[in-house]
């Protein structure tokens, strides 16, 4: 185990797996609109991958899991499968696409409102998606990963949101989920100290209700205990030697 620190030509394949991650995410866009399948988009984005891209989708036979991204809907807070159930007007879907391209993970999600979203559907959105900007826009050599946590867990908690604490961010490369561990909550001064040539998601799932989860029989769907809602967003992100780098992001975009 240990934190791997990736070389220079490693950095430049995780830039392009990075990259075709979010390729996707911009690729499957315009398909989520009601009446689509959480299956149709699971294939929609496999072809894509797998036939323009030449990637491999990494969620595929992963642990076990039977399908090529992850689609987690209203309740579900993460690890949703692909299904032949319909969207509907007024969901809320995170999309979680990881690529491997030339050995390297590209690891990337975000949330998509279908139709017209309620009111409490967007707060939550739009909470969990500064819960991650912040959170990346910390980091630089010298932070400490609890440093991080405690950030997004008090603008979480600030706006009365909670912070999921079974699933977490991870360092990402070769290996899908490696060292470290990175906790959406946590105290200031405590953790890994950040230094240049890491790589690690920042993937924060909060909660409109309360932060308990629920492993549903399938081993996989992750909903929350009280059935609120759930939101989550995640960056592939380098630590520079001066401070970050999104690896996924698309050419010329920002947080
Ligand atoms: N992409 C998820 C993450 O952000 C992991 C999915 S594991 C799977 O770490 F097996 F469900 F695909
Ligand atoms: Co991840
Ligand atoms: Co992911």
């Amino acid at each position: 185990m240990g934190v791997i620190i990736k070389t220079a030509e490693e950095i430049d394949k995780m830039r392009v797996a990075g990259r075709l991650g979010a390729e996707v995410l911009r690729m499957i866009e315009p398909h989520v609109q009601v009446g689509i399948t959480t299956q149709e988009l699971n294939d929609i984005c496999h072809d894509y991958m797998v036939n323009e891209q030449q990637t491999i989708p990494a969620p595929l036979n992963y642990r076990g899991f039977p399908r090529s991204i992850c689609t987690s809907v209203n309740h579900v807070v993460c690890h949703g499968i692909p299904a032949d159930k319909k969207l509907k007007n007024g969901d809320i879907i995170n999309i979680d696409i990881t690529v491997i391209k030339d050995e390297f993970h590209g690891d990337t999600s975000r949330m998509f409102m279908v139709g017209k979203p309620s009111i409490q559907g967007k707060r939550l959105i739009r909470i969990a998606y500064e819960c991650l900007k912040l959170g990346i826009e910390m980091i630089k050599p010298g932070v400490r990963l609890g440093d991080i946590g405690h950030a997004i867990q008090t603008h979480a908690e600030k706006n009365y949101c909670s912070v999921v604490r079974e699933y977490c961010g991870h360092g990402i490369g070769r290996v899908f989920h490696e060292d470290p561990q990175v906790l959406h909550y946590g105290n200031p001064n405590t953790g890994l100290v950040l230094e240049p040539g890491m790589t690690f998601t920042i993937e924060p799932m909060l909660n409109l209700g309360k932060r308990q989860v629920r492993l549903l029989p399938d081993d996989w769907t992750v909903v929350t205990k009280d059935h609120s809602l759930s939101a989550q967003w995640e960056h592939t992100n380098l630590v520079t030697d001066d401070g970050f780098e999104v690896l996924t992001l698309l050419p010329n975009s920002s947080l």
